[in-house]
C-alpha cells in the first residue's frame, strides 16, 4: 500500500533540478523516442528522479531513500511539455513510484495468495518485530520502511519480498532477520533465493518428480 499522495505536505521541497550525472541518463531516455513522442520518456524520468534522490538521501544525515516529490513531477511535465496532471496521474497509479519519503531500504512484502500460502504472515510479523514499526512506516533512522505490495511475479519462490531493486526469495523468519540485520549495516546480502536453489528449479532438488513418482511406483 502506497502512503497518501500529498503534493501539498510540508515534506515537500520547493524545487528540483536533475543534478549533472543526471542530466545525461535523461537526455538518452527522451532521444529515444521519435520526434513528437517525448512524452513517452515519463516513465523513465520519473525512474531517475526518484534515484537521484536516492543517491541523495544516502549521502544524508538522517539518511533516505528515493522517491518523487511534486517538484520533481512539475519539472518533468515541463521537460516532456506535459500537462503536469497526466504526470501525477503516472506517479499515483504505479508502485513503483513513491509519492511520500521512504526509508533507504524499501521492504515490499507480497502477500498475494502463493506467498500468504507459504507464510509471507510470518515474515512481515518477523520482520515488523524485529524492526518495531509496522505496515507503512519507518523507522526512526531513517534505514527502513515497510509496505506491502501484490504479487511480483516470483510466486514460484514464495514468499518472498523486494527490497529496493532487489528481491528475496525462499524465505523464513529466521533468514528475513538475516537479510535485515546485513542491511542494517550497509552490507549486500545474497539476493534471490535465501536457500541455495537455482533460480526456480523445484525445492526438492532437479530430479524431484521422478523421485515423487517412483515414490508412488507410478514409473
Ligand atoms: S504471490 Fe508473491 S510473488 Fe507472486
Amino acid at each position: 500500500m502506497k502512503k497518501p499522495f500529498d503534493l501539498h505536505a510540508d515534506y515537500q521541497p520547493e524545487s528540483f533540478e536533475f543534478n549533472k550525472k543526471f542530466k545525461k541518463s535523461v537526455k538518452e531516455a527522451i532521444e529515444r523516442y521519435p520526434s513528437g513522442r517525448q512524452q513517452s520518456a515519463v516513465m523513465p524520468l520519473l525512474d531517475l528522479a526518484q534515484r537521484q534522490i536516492a543517491e541523495e538521501g544516502a549521502a544524508s544525515n538522517p539518511i533516505y531513500g528515493g522517491w518523487i516529490p511534486k517538484a520533481a513531477m512539475d519539472h518533468i511535465a515541463g521537460l516532456l511539455d506535459m500537462p503536469p496532471v497526466k504526470v501525477y496521474e503516472v506517479v499515483s497509479f504505479y508502485s513503483m513510484y513513491n509519492t511520500a519519503p521512504v526509508g533507504k531500504y524499501l521492504v515490499q512484502f507480497c502477500s498475494t495468495t502463493p506467498c500468504w500460502l507459504n507464510g509471507s504472515n510470518d515474515i512481515i510479523t518477523a520482520t515488523k518485530d524485529h524492526l518495531g514499526v509496522g505496515v507503512g512506516e519507518t523507522t526512526p533512522d531513517g534505514r527502513f520502511t515497510l509496505m506491502e505490495v501484490e504479487c511480483l511475479g516470483a510466486c514460484v519462490n514464495a514468499p518472498m519480498v523486494q527490497i529496493n531493486d532487489d528481491y528475496y526469495e525462499d524465505l523464513t523468519p529466521d533468514n528475513m532477520r538475516e537479510v535485515l540485520n546485513s542491511l542494517s549495516e550497509d552490507l549486500k546480502p545474497t539476493i534471490g533465493s535465501q536457500t541455495g536453489r537455482k533460480a526456480s528449479m523445484p525445492a526438492c532438488g532437479p530430479t524431484c518428480l521422478s523421485d515423487q513418482a517412483k515414490k508412488a511406483k507410478v514409473v
